[in-house]
């Protein structure tokens, strides 16, 4: 696609807004379109300081299809890119119907709104969790999704997979990429940028951040009994400016085909012990931490494969995790001044 303008849901949270990033240094025109539910408004300063342009906000929440159309009336986008949705696994148990109807729907909407409006470009943010158990090493495009999913949230993603594949087919003209992201991590080298989200956090790396601040006692371990060299899980941790480098390649090849699918990972894997003795050695501070029970519903190793997005894509992970903890280091300590 040449570099024109896009719509960037969800773009003032953390994968977002890193995205709005390099695809302003790449010369496209950005829009943003967020509720603020996990993301600040201040993030579009830190945009402008970053790129010296301040993208259009929209603070529309996507289930608001009035708000919606209203967006699409006024502008002609060449893509969308979509992030908006929640994203808590825990959250999603207790609440199943707020998860389907704020991700499922809301992309919905989202769809509809490109249809209406003749945009026929989208790019979705999926999740290595459509894997589900594979029982294999790494994660391949064309293993089985679906199946043994352990919480809506992860369904949310593989029926949002599925609704794009049946719009494919009712419009030929209607072109998709599919991106399942491995475990982001790390921020902007800048420290200006990084995950700073408005709930109590779920995910490592943050987690991580909250115990070296002094804010959580100690990092609880899930488990040590894993079948892995350490005992603790293993994920495929990818920097998040690598992430996004990824969808500024994919819409550069967005169209080859109707719909593809590729995994932004970086085909290895760091167990939980090693995030902490890396956290430890690049801040000079140990990092309290205990064992405790598994979580239900964890993996022991959840890899990419990430072939794919270097062969079609052209793209594949430059960035380290000892890189994306001390860009992490680095974000805190710009927080904390
Ligand atoms: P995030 O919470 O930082 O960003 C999501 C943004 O979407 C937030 O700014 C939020 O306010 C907005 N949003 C949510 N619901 C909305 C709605 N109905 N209308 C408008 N805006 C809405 O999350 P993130 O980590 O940047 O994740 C971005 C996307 O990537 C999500 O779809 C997430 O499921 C997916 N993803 C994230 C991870 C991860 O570990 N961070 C892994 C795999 C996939
Ligand atoms: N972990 C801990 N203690 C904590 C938090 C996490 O030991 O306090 C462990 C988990 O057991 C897991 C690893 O750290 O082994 C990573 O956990 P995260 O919660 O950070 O990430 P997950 O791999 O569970 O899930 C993430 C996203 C999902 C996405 C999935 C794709 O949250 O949205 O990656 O692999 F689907």
């Amino acid at each position: 696609m040449a570099k024109q303008k896009v719509l960037v849901t969800g773009g003032t949270g953390y994968i977002g807004s890193h995205t709005v990033v390099e695809l302003i240094e790449n010369g496209y025109e950005v829009e943003i379109l967020d509720n603020l539910y996990n993301s600040k408004i201040g993030v579009l300063d830190i945009i402008e300081k970053l790129t010296g342009v301040r993208p259009k906000f929209y603070e529309v929440d996507l289930r608001d299809t009035e708000g919606l159309a209203r967006v699409f009336a006024k502008n002609h986008y060449d893509g969308v890119i979509h992030f908006a949705g929640l994203k808590a696994v825990a959250e999603s148990v207790e609440k199943p119907l707020e998860y389907y109807e704020n991700n499922v729907g809301g992309t919905i909407n989202l769809l509809e709104c490109m249809q209406a409006y003749g945009v026929k470009n989208l790019i979705f943010s999926s999740s290595a969790t459509v894997y589900g158990e594979q029982g294999e090493e790494q994660c391949v495009e064309d293993m089985p999704t679906g199946r043994a999913l352990t919480n809506p949230y992860g369904r949310t993603k593989y029926f949002i997979e599925e609704i794009l594949k049946d719009v494919c087919v009712s419009d030929p003209e209607f072109h998709a990429v599919i991106l399942r992201y491995f475990n982001p991590i790390g921020a902007h080298s800048s420290g200006l940028l990084g995950e700073d989200p408005n709930d109590k956090p779920n995910n490592l790396m943050p987690i991580v951040m909250k115990v070296a601040a002094g804010e959580i006692s100690e990092l609880s371990i899930y488990g040590n009994d894993y079948p892995t060299p350490d005992g603790t899980c293993m994920r495929d941790y990818i920097h998040v400016v690598d992430l996004a480098r990824g969808h500024v390649c994919a819409l550069e090849k967005i169209g080859r085909e109707q719909i593809q699918v590729y995994n932004l990972g970086t085909g290895q894997a760091t167990s939980v012990l090693e995030i902490i003795k890396a956290f430890s050695k690049a801040s000079g501070v140990a990092l309290p931490h205990r064992v405790v029970e598994r979580r239900p519903g964890d993996l022991a190793i959840i890899c990419a494969n990430a072939e794919k997005a270097k062969t079609e894509l052209d793209w594949e992970a430059k960035l380290t995790v000892e890189d994306a903890i001390r860009d992490t280091l680095n974000y805190l300590e710009h927080q904390d001044a």
